[in-house]
């Protein structure tokens, strides 16, 4: 009832919240195992957070085994007249060392020149190495596994993803931009395992092997050691981290921010299913069609749901709810049915019950209709926009990112 009377008087200041929605077929986001409303923060972050945690950990994307991992870094290269002189490149080598093994990942970071204040950060994985991020010419070439004919990066495919990471209108706009190859966690293809940070990780653990991370996990591992560097870097700040996941590396940021609740932000542009999109009712890729093709990206324990997923014990939506309450932005693109938009969107909403126990205003868009293209729902601290076009992360997409992040970072 009291719900209704809300409903109304929002609806009449011009506030839409979307109330009372459940997920049919899908256990209740706020009811603990035991039966047992959630009805306060208290209850939500003792026992309801740590319960959806954990079954996402075990069913979907691997248990961390918390290795005892010594880090240490290495500036290999440095200029602080990158882009004419708007910003610091470094580029620093991680190594890890944990149970007589090591591995090591390369860090790229540009930091604009001239900031009083420690700044802001924007953070993601990159697809085919860091060098193909920016025509940069100092971006040193990974030496790693690459997809291609002869898997070796070759200096002319510089730059080929460049239109992806607009590193000068970041710095323009305050941001430092940071971004790892992902083949430096966990290289992406079938036989991956040996060459990812795993093993070493693995060695002696006791998780069962039905549970462990595999690409998917390891690649949120790894965006969590980018913020313990960033902790120590004077030049940013490192409360205000935005994580931001294209696709593949959307799921990853998802699961890495609910992992890691450093990141201040998180942004999932078109991940899709296992990412934004809900398992029940979608339309695309599947549970079962995620995992033959991908059988690598995810715990085996996931393959179970493979055409049951009404018997998954969450949805995607539970997943973007452990987000709270920071702020989530999730991005769709109007002709990626493959990831399903309208089943991203829903999710966006189905999350907002948690934001609402902080207090917050969720999505601002009660509908099931997706928005009209290019027409961003900023205003509550879940935002969602439908880019007009295909599936990928354009200029468009990160300038909507930096407007939402500018709302709570300036
Ligand atoms: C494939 C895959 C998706 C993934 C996408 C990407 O299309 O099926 O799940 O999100 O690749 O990473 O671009």
């Amino acid at each position: 009832m009291y719900k209704w009377i809300w409903a109304i008087l929002l609806s009449v200041t011009g506030v839409s919240f979307c109330l009372g929605q459940h997920l049919e077929g899908c256990p209740a986001l706020l009811e603990t195992t035991d039966g047992e409303q959630v009805t306060s923060i208290r209850q939500w972050e003792r026992i309801r957070r740590p319960e959806i945690k954990e079954l996402f950990a075990t069913q979907i994307y691997g248990v961390d085994p918390c290795a005892k991992v010594k880090t240490t870094y290495r500036v290999i290269e440095e200029d602080s007249e990158a882009f004419d002189g708007k910003a610091t490149r470094r580029q620093v080598r991680i190594t890890f060392a944990a149970n007589g093994m090591e591995h090591t990942a390369d860090l790229l970071l540009y930091i604009p020149n001239g900031k009083e204040k420690r700044v802001p950060v924007i953070l993601g994985l990159n697809f085919k190495g860091n060098y193909a991020t920016t025509s940069d010419p100092a971006v040193l070439i990974t030496e790693r596994w690459v997809k291609g004919i002869n898997h070796r990066a070759a200096d002319s495919l510089r730059g080929c993803t460049s239109s992806r990471w607009p590193y000068e209108r970041a710095l323009e706009r305050g941001y430092a931009v940071a971004t790892i190859y992902n083949g430096d966690f966990f290289p992406d293809h079938v036989d991956g395992y040996a060459g990812s940070v795993l093993p070493m990780l693995y060695a002696g653990s006791r998780v069962p092997d039905s549970a462990r991370m595999k690409a998917v996990g390891a690649w949120a591992w790894g965006l969590s050691r980018a913020v313990d560097y960033f902790e120590k870097v004077p030049e940013l700040n490192a409360r205000q981290v935005m994580l931001l996941g294209h696709s593949r590396l959307g799921k990853a940021a998802l699961w890495a921010g609910a992992s890691d609740q450093r990141f201040a932000v998180v942004v999932s542009n078109e991940s899709g299913s296992t990412g934004a999109s809900l398992a029940r009712h979608k339309k695309g890729e599947s549970v079962s069609r995620i995992n033959s093709r991908y059988p690598y990206w995810f715990a085996d324990n996931y393959k179970k749901y493979n055409d049951r997923e009404f018997d998954l014990p969450v949805d995607q939506h539970m997943l973007l709810a452990l987000m709270a309450p920071r702020p989530l932005y999730v991005g769709s693109a109007s002709q990626d049915l493959w990831a399903d938009p309208s089943n991203e969107l829903r999710s966006a909403r189905l999350c907002g019950e948690v934001y609402r126990l902080y207090g917050l205003q969720p999505l601002a868009w009660d509908r099931e209709e997706l928005p009209s293209v290019n027409t961003p729902i900023q205003q509550g601290t879940v935002a969602y926009h439908l880019r007009e076009g295909r599936h990928g992360i354009t200029a468009y997409d990160w300038e909507q990112y930096m407007d939402f992040a500018d709302k709570y970072f300036k």
